[in-house]
Protein backbone atom coordinates (compact mmCIF):
# COMPACT_ATOMS: atom_id res chain seq x y z
CA UNK A 1 0.00 0.00 0.00
CA UNK A 2 1.38 3.27 -0.86
CA UNK A 3 0.96 5.98 1.39
CA UNK A 4 2.04 10.26 1.20
CA UNK A 5 0.63 12.87 2.77
CA UNK A 6 -1.01 16.55 1.97
CA UNK A 7 -1.39 19.27 3.55
CA UNK A 8 -5.28 20.26 3.49
CA UNK A 9 -5.80 23.49 4.89
CA UNK A 10 -4.51 23.32 8.19
CA UNK A 11 -5.03 20.18 9.03
CA UNK A 12 -2.62 17.08 8.23
CA UNK A 13 -3.91 14.09 5.95
CA UNK A 14 -2.23 10.87 5.36
CA UNK A 15 -4.06 9.43 2.63
CA UNK A 16 -3.61 5.66 1.73
CA UNK A 17 -4.52 3.79 -1.80
CA UNK A 18 -7.42 1.10 -0.77
CA UNK A 19 -8.94 0.24 -4.66
CA UNK A 20 -7.12 1.12 -8.41
CA UNK A 21 -8.27 2.46 -10.61
CA UNK A 22 -8.07 -1.19 -12.62
CA UNK A 23 -10.33 -2.49 -9.57
CA UNK A 24 -12.48 -0.35 -9.58
CA UNK A 25 -13.26 -0.38 -13.11
CA UNK A 26 -13.74 -4.68 -12.73
CA UNK A 27 -15.98 -3.68 -10.21
CA UNK A 28 -18.05 -1.35 -12.33
CA UNK A 29 -18.24 -3.92 -15.21
CA UNK A 30 -19.89 -6.78 -13.02
CA UNK A 31 -22.35 -4.03 -11.47
CA UNK A 32 -23.55 -3.25 -15.38
CA UNK A 33 -24.01 -6.56 -16.33
CA UNK A 34 -26.02 -7.46 -12.96
CA UNK A 35 -28.49 -4.08 -14.36
CA UNK A 36 -27.98 -5.10 -17.92
CA UNK A 37 -29.55 -8.79 -17.13
CA UNK A 38 -32.25 -7.08 -14.70
CA UNK A 39 -33.39 -4.53 -16.90
CA UNK A 40 -33.47 -6.37 -19.61
CA UNK A 41 -37.41 -5.61 -21.02
CA UNK A 42 -37.65 -2.41 -19.03
CA UNK A 43 -35.87 1.13 -19.52
CA UNK A 44 -34.81 1.95 -16.20
CA UNK A 45 -33.98 5.00 -15.12
CA UNK A 46 -30.50 6.03 -13.42
CA UNK A 47 -30.45 8.54 -10.91
CA UNK A 48 -26.99 10.05 -9.77
CA UNK A 49 -26.69 11.89 -6.65
CA UNK A 50 -24.75 14.75 -6.93
CA UNK A 51 -21.39 15.35 -6.85
CA UNK A 52 -20.50 12.17 -5.36
CA UNK A 53 -21.68 9.84 -8.28
CA UNK A 54 -20.98 11.90 -11.46
CA UNK A 55 -17.38 9.60 -12.18
CA UNK A 56 -19.04 6.18 -11.21
CA UNK A 57 -22.34 6.50 -12.92
CA UNK A 58 -20.24 8.18 -16.29
CA UNK A 59 -18.52 5.00 -16.14
CA UNK A 60 -21.26 2.49 -15.14
CA UNK A 61 -23.95 3.80 -17.90
CA UNK A 62 -20.71 3.06 -20.38
CA UNK A 63 -20.93 -0.61 -19.33
CA UNK A 64 -24.96 -1.45 -19.29
CA UNK A 65 -26.17 -2.77 -21.85
CA UNK A 66 -29.64 -1.67 -22.62
CA UNK A 67 -31.30 1.06 -22.61
CA UNK A 68 -31.11 3.58 -19.74
CA UNK A 69 -32.23 7.19 -19.07
CA UNK A 70 -30.34 9.62 -16.74
CA UNK A 71 -31.18 11.94 -14.26
CA UNK A 72 -29.97 13.82 -11.38
CA UNK A 73 -30.76 15.19 -7.70
CA UNK A 74 -28.68 17.00 -5.40
CA UNK A 75 -28.13 16.17 -1.77
CA UNK A 76 -26.59 18.17 1.01
CA UNK A 77 -25.07 15.47 3.70
CA UNK A 78 -21.44 15.91 4.62
CA UNK A 79 -19.51 18.42 6.41
CA UNK A 80 -15.56 17.34 6.44
CA UNK A 81 -16.07 14.22 7.93
CA UNK A 82 -19.55 14.67 9.88
CA UNK A 83 -22.55 13.35 8.52
CA UNK A 84 -25.63 15.85 9.05
CA UNK A 85 -29.33 15.71 8.06
CA UNK A 86 -29.78 15.11 4.13
CA UNK A 87 -31.69 18.07 2.53
CA UNK A 88 -33.19 17.60 -1.19
CA UNK A 89 -31.67 20.47 -2.96
CA UNK A 90 -32.08 20.08 -6.48
CA UNK A 91 -34.57 17.50 -8.02
CA UNK A 92 -34.88 15.65 -10.69
CA UNK A 93 -36.27 16.60 -14.75
CA UNK A 94 -37.85 13.37 -15.75
CA UNK A 95 -41.46 11.55 -14.47
CA UNK A 96 -41.27 9.43 -11.83
CA UNK A 97 -44.20 8.18 -11.81
CA UNK A 98 -44.63 4.18 -12.97
CA UNK A 99 -40.70 4.36 -13.64
CA UNK A 100 -38.56 1.55 -12.30
CA UNK A 101 -35.74 3.98 -10.81
CA UNK A 102 -31.99 3.07 -10.05
CA UNK A 103 -30.57 5.40 -7.48
CA UNK A 104 -26.65 5.61 -7.89
CA UNK A 105 -24.52 7.13 -5.56
CA UNK A 106 -21.02 6.62 -4.64
CA UNK A 107 -21.02 5.00 -0.95
CA UNK A 108 -23.65 3.99 1.10
CA UNK A 109 -23.12 5.58 5.17
CA UNK A 110 -25.60 6.12 7.69
CA UNK A 111 -28.07 5.46 4.91
CA UNK A 112 -30.27 8.55 5.79
CA UNK A 113 -29.65 10.13 2.07
CA UNK A 114 -31.29 6.47 0.36
CA UNK A 115 -33.80 6.69 3.12
CA UNK A 116 -34.92 9.93 2.18
CA UNK A 117 -34.60 9.30 -1.68
CA UNK A 118 -36.44 6.07 -1.67
CA UNK A 119 -39.23 7.95 -0.06
CA UNK A 120 -39.41 10.86 -1.77
CA UNK A 121 -39.98 8.66 -4.72
CA UNK A 122 -42.28 6.42 -3.36
CA UNK A 123 -44.45 9.43 -2.78
CA UNK A 124 -44.17 10.26 -6.70
CA UNK A 125 -45.47 6.92 -7.38
CA UNK A 126 -41.89 4.73 -8.87
CA UNK A 127 -42.74 1.39 -9.59
CA UNK A 128 -39.77 0.19 -7.82
CA UNK A 129 -36.90 1.74 -6.55
CA UNK A 130 -33.27 0.14 -5.99
CA UNK A 131 -30.20 1.52 -4.89
CA UNK A 132 -26.70 1.35 -6.51
CA UNK A 133 -23.44 2.27 -4.54
CA UNK A 134 -19.70 1.66 -5.54
CA UNK A 135 -18.94 1.58 -1.57
CA UNK A 136 -20.59 0.09 0.74
CA UNK A 137 -19.83 0.71 4.81
CA UNK A 138 -22.33 -1.02 6.71
CA UNK A 139 -20.78 -1.04 10.01
CA UNK A 140 -22.04 3.36 10.00
CA UNK A 141 -25.56 2.55 9.58
CA UNK A 142 -28.45 4.54 11.31
CA UNK A 143 -31.39 3.23 9.22
CA UNK A 144 -32.71 -0.26 8.08
CA UNK A 145 -31.04 -0.35 4.18
CA UNK A 146 -29.37 -2.28 2.20
CA UNK A 147 -27.97 -1.44 -1.58
CA UNK A 148 -29.38 -3.67 -4.64
CA UNK A 149 -26.01 -3.37 -6.28
CA UNK A 150 -22.65 -2.78 -4.44
CA UNK A 151 -19.02 -2.50 -5.91
CA UNK A 152 -17.09 -2.66 -2.07
CA UNK A 153 -17.65 -3.35 1.81
CA UNK A 154 -15.38 -1.18 3.32
CA UNK A 155 -14.91 -0.67 7.51
CA UNK A 156 -15.25 2.37 8.91
CA UNK A 157 -13.11 4.59 7.04
CA UNK A 158 -13.58 7.99 5.20
CA UNK A 159 -12.70 8.00 1.76
CA UNK A 160 -11.80 10.20 -1.35
CA UNK A 161 -11.21 9.87 -4.96
CA UNK A 162 -13.03 8.50 -8.01
CA UNK A 163 -15.88 11.10 -7.42
CA UNK A 164 -15.59 11.02 -3.12
CA UNK A 165 -14.57 14.56 -1.73
CA UNK A 166 -13.26 15.18 1.69
CA UNK A 167 -14.53 19.48 1.73
CA UNK A 168 -15.10 18.93 -1.94
CA UNK A 169 -11.85 18.55 -2.83
CA UNK A 170 -9.99 15.05 -4.10
CA UNK A 171 -13.07 14.32 -5.93
CA UNK A 172 -11.03 14.00 -9.51
CA UNK A 173 -8.57 11.79 -8.21
CA UNK A 174 -8.76 8.23 -10.23
CA UNK A 175 -8.16 5.59 -7.41
CA UNK A 176 -9.71 5.59 -4.03
CA UNK A 177 -7.66 6.33 -0.88
CA UNK A 178 -8.56 6.41 2.41
CA UNK A 179 -7.48 9.07 4.55
CA UNK A 180 -7.24 10.15 8.23
CA UNK A 181 -6.02 13.08 10.05
CA UNK A 182 -2.17 12.93 11.67
P1 LIG B 1 -25.42 8.82 4.19
O1 LIG B 1 -26.71 9.57 4.10
O2 LIG B 1 -24.81 8.92 5.55
O3 LIG B 1 -25.53 7.38 3.73
O4 LIG B 1 -24.41 9.59 3.34
C1 LIG B 1 -24.05 9.28 2.09
C2 LIG B 1 -23.24 10.42 1.52
O5 LIG B 1 -22.25 10.87 2.43
C3 LIG B 1 -22.52 9.97 0.29
O6 LIG B 1 -23.26 10.28 -0.85
C4 LIG B 1 -21.24 10.78 0.33
O7 LIG B 1 -21.44 11.98 -0.34
C5 LIG B 1 -21.02 11.09 1.79
N1 LIG B 1 -19.99 10.20 2.38
C6 LIG B 1 -20.17 9.20 3.26
N2 LIG B 1 -19.02 8.61 3.59
C7 LIG B 1 -18.06 9.25 2.88
C8 LIG B 1 -16.64 9.08 2.76
O8 LIG B 1 -16.01 8.20 3.37
N3 LIG B 1 -16.02 9.93 1.92
C9 LIG B 1 -16.66 10.90 1.22
N4 LIG B 1 -17.98 11.09 1.29
C10 LIG B 1 -18.68 10.26 2.12
MG1 LIG C 1 -22.97 12.13 -1.80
Amino acid sequence: MKTESSTYGLIDMEKTLLYSEKEIQKKVKKIAKEITKDYKDSKPLLIGVLKGSIIFLSDLIREIKTPIEIDFVDIKSYKGTESTKPELRLNTTHKIENREIILIDDILDTGKTMQLLKKEFKKRGAKKTKICTLLDKPSRRQVNIKPDYKGFEIPNVFVIGYGLDYNGKYRELPNIYKIKEK
